[in-house]
């Protein structure tokens, strides 16, 4: 059994079941880099303020780069009996230094050490989650240019409602993508704060300079209160929430691109290598790709209620239960990102149906609100118009027909305010491009919304 850092106060070595029970090194071993690199700069903000000797900053630095280097050529294993990453590394940088090594974690606890590495881990977890949002919101306008013309049935109740543009439909995606770009952005603010030298909980003697630490890790800002610093995992509720609300997103989407692959919708299909097959069933092709990103969803809502419940009866300031966050979070992160990879490659993959859209466009009287618009603009009120048209409706339904079959005298029959320059109104690429009001599914306002969309994705790329 090895010895413990922390083993001064115990007679007797730890029970070997509550060192694998309290143990977080195989998950928390993922942030060695993170963790280094502010052990570095502790060391380096306690040579400044003359807490230790520049040698001994020098020597503990130079270790610690050296650690690191080994760790990711595979030449240090972390050694697993220690509970976590920071008593893995500190036991390693005394083992390389002697003696020297364990003035590094003075003025500093395990608590503002944790908090500070899971800082820098979500500043890249958030910047990266930025990127492949905005990968995946390229990916949505290219396909909506490339579709700009094409008409497809709008749904509400997932009934035929009214003729609208693929791309329109698409760009709808493109709105919620971005505003989880911006949610992503706003957490980033909160997160950015530097919460070493907080220590245990109250602060520390030394006369330690955390400005100095938070400027050579580039925090804007330091945490005001030490023992919120130990305690607040609020960003990282945050960043999960955020998760949480943009998986949601993905799936409504995934859902989409599952029926719309059905031989009932036969909107699209997903090209081979994106699907898999059945063992049983040789016929199959299945979309398990979206259908994960909708199971997914399911697991990154759990990890928010994980947190959400972790943190509700927590005393001040640390306790224990807080290691737990890792692993909902980090769970969060690889399939966020992961599944943001994946959508904006599987796009460019979806082969679309172009003539069966556009011919379901018509379908299930799409255009009858346009007809009794027509009515309106003859001075009919709307209510009246809408009655009268539902009973041209229910004629067709009857009669087996189509409303752009009708004929002016049929029409008439109805109301007498129906003239020959309805037709127009019963013409599908005419009636979407007159709903030009703001964000409407007319060619115009889309080709606009793609436009801004461009702009917007270029400005936050510079
Ligand atoms: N592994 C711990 C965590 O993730 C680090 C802090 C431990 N602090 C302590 N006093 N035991 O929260």
């Amino acid at each position: 059994m090895a010895e413990k850092l922390w083993q001064g106060r115990f007679d007797q070595p730890t029970n070997k079941l509550v060192e694998d029970y309290t143990a977080s090194i195989h998950f928390d071993s993922r942030l060695y880099r993170y963790d280094i690199e502010g052990s570095i700069a502790h060391c380096r903000m306690l040579a400044q303020c003359e807490i230790i000797s520049h040698d001994d900053a020098s020597k503990i630095v130079e270790a610690l780069g050296e650690i690191l280097r080994d760790i990711e050529r595979g030449k240090v294993l972390l050694d697993a009996s220690q509970e976590d990453i920071h008593m893995a590394i500190e036991k390693e940088l005394i083992a390389r230094i002697g003696e020297t090594g364990g003035k590094l974690h003075t003025a500093r606890s395990r608590n503002d050490q944790i908090a500070l590495d899971m800082r820098l881990y979500m500043r890249d977890v958030l910047a990266m989650c930025g990127t492949r949002l905005r990968e995946l919101r390229r990916a949505l306008i290219e396909m909506a240019e490339k579709n700009i013309d094409l008409i497809m049935p709008g749904f509400t109740h997932l009934q035929h409602a009214q003729p609208v543009l693929l791309a329109h439909h698409l760009m709808a995606y493109h709105e919620m993508f971005s505003r989880d770009s911006e949610r992503f952005g706003e957490i980033l603010r909160r997160a950015n704060v530097m919460p070493l030298g907080s220590a245990a909980l109250a602060g520390t003697t030394f006369p330690i300079d955390m400005e100095w630490t938070a400027r050579y890790l580039k925090f804007p800002r330091v945490t005001a209160n030490s023992m919120d610093a130990v305690s607040d995992r609020d960003y990282l509720i945050e960043f999960c929430s955020a998760s949480a609300i943009m998986m949601m997103h993905v799936s409504r989407m995934a859902e989409e691109l599952i029926i719309w692959s059905t031989p009932e919708f036969r909107f699209i299909e997903i090209s081979d290598s994106f699907c898999t097959g059945s063992s049983i069933m040789p016929q199959k092709k299945n979309p398990d790709v979206p259908e994960l990103m909708r199971g997914k969803t399911g697991r990154v809502y759990g990890n928010l209620t994980s947190l959400l419940t972790l943190t509700k009866g927590l005393p001040l300031a640390y306790n224990r239960d807080l290691q737990e966050d890792k692993e909902p979070v980090f769970d969060t992160a690889d399939t966020v990102l992961m599944t943001l990879r994946l959508l904006s490659k599987l796009l460019p993959e979806i082969r679309v149906n172009r003539e069966r859209m556009l011919q379901m466009a018509g379908r299930g009287f799409t255009l009858a609100t346009d007809v009794a618009d027509y009515l309106v603009r003859k001075g009919v009120p709307f209510r009246k118009a809408h009655h009268v048209v539902g009973q041209v409706v229910q004629f067709c339904i009857r009669d087996q027909r189509e409303l752009s079959d009708l004929t002016l005298d049929e029409l008439k029959a109805f109301h007498k305010a129906f003239d020959s320059d309805v037709f127009p109104f019963l013409e599908i690429s005419s009636v979407v491009d007159r709903r030009t009001s703001i964000g409407g599914t007319a060619t115009s306002r889309v080709e606009e919304s793609i436009l801004s969309a461009r702009g917007r994705l270029d400005a936050e790329e510079k």
